[in-house]
């Protein structure tokens, strides 16, 4: 064998041995890292932090508005989800730890500004309000019947549908529905569509006026009335705002907003004439009441079951202090109502149960209102200046 031949064979022995002991070495490691692996994994069975994923996702609206002068927000979805694992090992009669799953989600509506909205207090405004109630038979063409309401305003005529759409130049801020529960007041109605009309308009709101007449000879009710309204308002356009007026209510200021609010119920008239301006009483909500179609089916709408004058106003108190929803009203000093004076209604006696029914107002809320109404027949009457629902309870 040359020396070549034999230092080659010298390296490969080497070699070898030097390879024999790193595989020793190799797996000490392998198996030292393995049972860290294991280790960090019982450590995770137990650590809070286990599994924990928190996804932000920004998501840029992609609504431009031509001329929008505010930019448009961003919605932020933020998603955070902790999963605690339970331990698969079950030891005899250990409590076998809960899942715990936290998803907490807060996704914020984008806000679009309307360039062309309305401004917030429309400029048309006048502020007092001249109100003349004087009865027809002291004046003549007094109050305005609906042909001359509508010489007064032919803008009234050119809406489809009687949806009075607004001012021609802005884009009004709300779709207000003005349900008003109705039966044998010729007069006083149209005293009311005189100056609500031209109140609603120098509002700049767009609106239509719903008379819901009771179309029998039961007993007049009220609530019942005024569901129905809210059901057939609803069929026939998307609103806003959905106020329940007295017919024989009059707003002797045109800034008294007709608009709602995603918060509270909007009692317009807690300062009336009739009662010297003041509240009648700590939780008075009667007279004229808006709210958001969310608002009216949270609360259910109001009671079918006050037959008779009274109650059904101090029940739908109860049914909104229940759901934990507040009441605002504006009180600024130029917020004053008119009274229509009117004698005894025929139809319309007090009711007597009313206080017994009130016992009980938020145990039957649920069974008792919108959900459950049921009326026999409602007819849709389109007149020049509102709509009219003909209904037999
Ligand atoms: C009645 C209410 C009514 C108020 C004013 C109260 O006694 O319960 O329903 O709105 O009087 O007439």
């Amino acid at each position: 064998m040359s020396s070549l031949m034999r230092l080659k064979n010298a390296w490969i022995f080497v070699a070898l041995i030097l390879m024999f002991f790193l595989s020793f070495h190799l797996s000490d490691v392998l198996i030292e890292n393995a049972e860290k692996d294991l280790e960090e994994l019982i450590e995770d069975d137990t650590s809070p932090k286990a599994l924990l994923t928190t996804t932000t996702t920004k998501i840029p609206t992609t609504t431009t508005l031509k001329g929008a002068k505010t930019p448009p927000k961003v919605t932020t979805k933020t998603t955070t989800t902790t999963t605690k694992k339970p331990k698969t090992t079950t030891v005899k009669g250990a409590k076998t730890p809960p899942k715990v799953t936290t998803k907490t989600t807060t996704t914020k509506k984008p806000e679009v500004v309307d360039p062309n909205a309305c401004p917030l207090v429309s400029p048309l405004t006048k502020g007092d309000i001249k109100i003349d109630l004087l009865p027809s038979n002291k004046k003549d063409k007094w109050p305005p019947s609906e042909d001359e309401l509508i010489k007064l305003m032919p803008q009234l005529s050119n809406n489809v549908g009687n949806i009075y759409k607004g001012p021609p130049k802005c884009n009004c801020r709300s779709k207000t529905a003005v349900i008003v529960p109705y039966r044998a007041r010729t007069e006083h109605l149209k005293f009311f569509l005189f100056y609500t009309h031209q109140m609603l308009q120098r509002q700049q709101l767009c609106y239509v006026i719903f008379v819901v007449t009771q179309d029998d000879r039961e007993t007049f009710n009220k609530g019942k009335l005024m569901n129905a309204g809210f059901v057939e308002a609803k069929k026939y356009g998307e609103f806003d705002c959905f106020i329940f007026h007295d017919v024989d209510l009059i707003a002797m200021n045109d800034k008294i907003s007709y608009t709602c609010k995603d918060e509270q119920v909007v009692h317009y008239s807690f300062a009336m004439k009739q009662f010297d301006f003041k509240p009648l009483y700590l939780g008075y909500v009667g007279g004229a009441l808006g709210f958001t179609k969310n608002q009216f089916e949270t609360v259910n709408g109001f009671s079918n079951q006050y037959v008779g004058r009274g109650g059904e106003d101090d029940d739908m108190q109860r049914r909104i202090r229940f759901r934990q929803i507040k009441v605002w009203e504006p009180k600024e000093s130029f917020v004053k109502y008119a009274n229509i004076p009117h004698g005894k209604d025929i139809g319309y006696p007090q009711n007597k149960l009313a206080t017994k029914l009130m016992e009980k107002a938020t145990t039957r809320m649920d069974t008792d209102g919108l959900k459950s109404l049921s009326v026999k027949k409602v007819t849709m009457a389109k007149h020049k200046t509102y709509v009219e629902f003909l209904v037999k309870l």
